[in-house]
């Protein structure tokens, strides 16, 4: 039996979070596995009636889970940065979630920005470091508001981090069994401290994996390649802030928001799974929203507890139904609702036994 912690959040999370579990219990009727939820009402409406995010104990409570389940974090009312570091971030750093992996998978019948660019041609996978870089919050303003105003933010790269991240990756890639290349994506030639640690690890780890090829590409040359020749990749590792960035090129080559999942891994401690999309708040509570991501996020989590099958058929079904059912993945344009959609994806899961 699962235990899967369920953080609807903020906007549309909660409409995608809906079809999610709608597709959830179907896989898990037809597979045979058993799993229980439990919803945290965590997010902007909690924070704006009683001033709360998230506190230790919850935090603990969080620990005990298989798994955990995120809609999206943000709302218009609240300032940008209490949500996203009270929770989001508060989450992945303090559940230890080092790794950020985010598919960048584009599949049949998704339309593609990309003049001449099929299925065949995207299809490969971003680890982003997530809990240090530019996110740690190390730095600080001093002189606020006058003409001497300071301010930085440190970008804070460990041996420790950076190298459990890297191996991840080549763990990946050689589990992932494709091209057998893994491709730094970092900026050595102006970021000569925090990107030489990432060189030197990525070289001397890279030593211990003879049958991965190592490549490397400059942050802005990654974006340029993503867009010109991105079949050129089969998995790229990089810092939390550049991961943070080409994911969400990522998601536009793919067929946009509506379909880019991601996942928040601590290899030993529970993991977090969510549409890399944010809270969409116009589209809010209109069931236009494309939950696909959503559903793909959990199927991830399903693959990530070891039901492998099961993840199979929900990227199976995904596939049939953007395919064969959507007009397009813009919230709106689906030709279905939110709710429509879920129910597709649960009716390919059955046929598809
Ligand atoms: C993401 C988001 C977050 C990030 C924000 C909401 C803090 O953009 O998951 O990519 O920057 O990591
Ligand atoms: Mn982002």
């Amino acid at each position: 039996m699962y235990s899967i912690a369920v953080i609807p959040g903020d906007g549309t999370g909660p409409e995608v979070i809906a079809e999610a579990l709608k597709v959830l219990d179907a896989t898990a009727k037809l597979k045979g596995f058993r799993y229980r939820t439990n919803t945290y009402d965590f997010g902007a409406r909690r924070y704006l009636a009683t001033g709360k995010i998230i506190d230790d104990g919850d935090v603990q409570e969080l620990r005990s889970y298989d798994a955990m389940l995120l809609g999206a974090v943000g709302h218009p009312d609240v300032p940008p940065g209490i949500l996203e570091k009270g929770l989001l971030l508060r989450l992945r750093f303090e559940l230890d979630q080092y790794i950020n992996l985010r598919p960048v998978k584009l599949y049949p019948g998704v339309e593609c920005p990309l003049a001449d660019k099929s299925p065949e041609d995207i299809d490969f996978v971003v680890i982003r470091e997530n809990t240090e870089g530019l996110y740690t919050g190390m730095g600080g303003i001093t002189y606020k508001g006058t003409p001497n105003e300071v301010a930085t933010q440190v970008m804070c790269n460990t041996r420790y981090g950076v190298e459990r991240c890297i191996r991840y990756a080549f763990e990946l890639t050689r589990k992932r069994n494709r091209k057998k290349m893994l491709t730094l994506c970092g900026k050595t030639n102006v970021l000569t401290f925090a990107h030489d640690l990432w060189w030197r690890t990525f070289n001397e780890v890279g030593e211990e994996y003879p049958d991965i090829k190592r490549d490397y590409a400059h942050v802005d040359a990654t974006c340029m390649w993503m867009v010109k020749n991105p079949e050129y990749f089969d998995v790229i590792v990089t810092c939390n802030m550049f991961g943070d960035i080409i994911t969400d090129l990522g998601a536009m080559i793919q067929g946009g928001m509506g379909v880019a999942a991601g996942g928040n891994i601590n290899p030993a401690g529970v993991s977090m799974f969510e549409p890399i999309g944010g809270s969409a708040p116009k589209y809010t509570g209109k069931n236009v929203i494309n939950p696909i991501a959503a559903i793909s996020a959990m199927g991830m989590m399903l693959e990530h507890l070891g039901e492998h099958e099961a993840a199979d058929a929900v990227e199976r079904a995904v596939v049939h139904v953007t395919a064969n059912r959507l007009r397009s993945m813009s919230a709106g344009k689906m030709g279905y609702s939110t709710s429509e959609v879920g129910d597709l994806v649960v009716e390919a899961v059955g046929a598809a036994k």
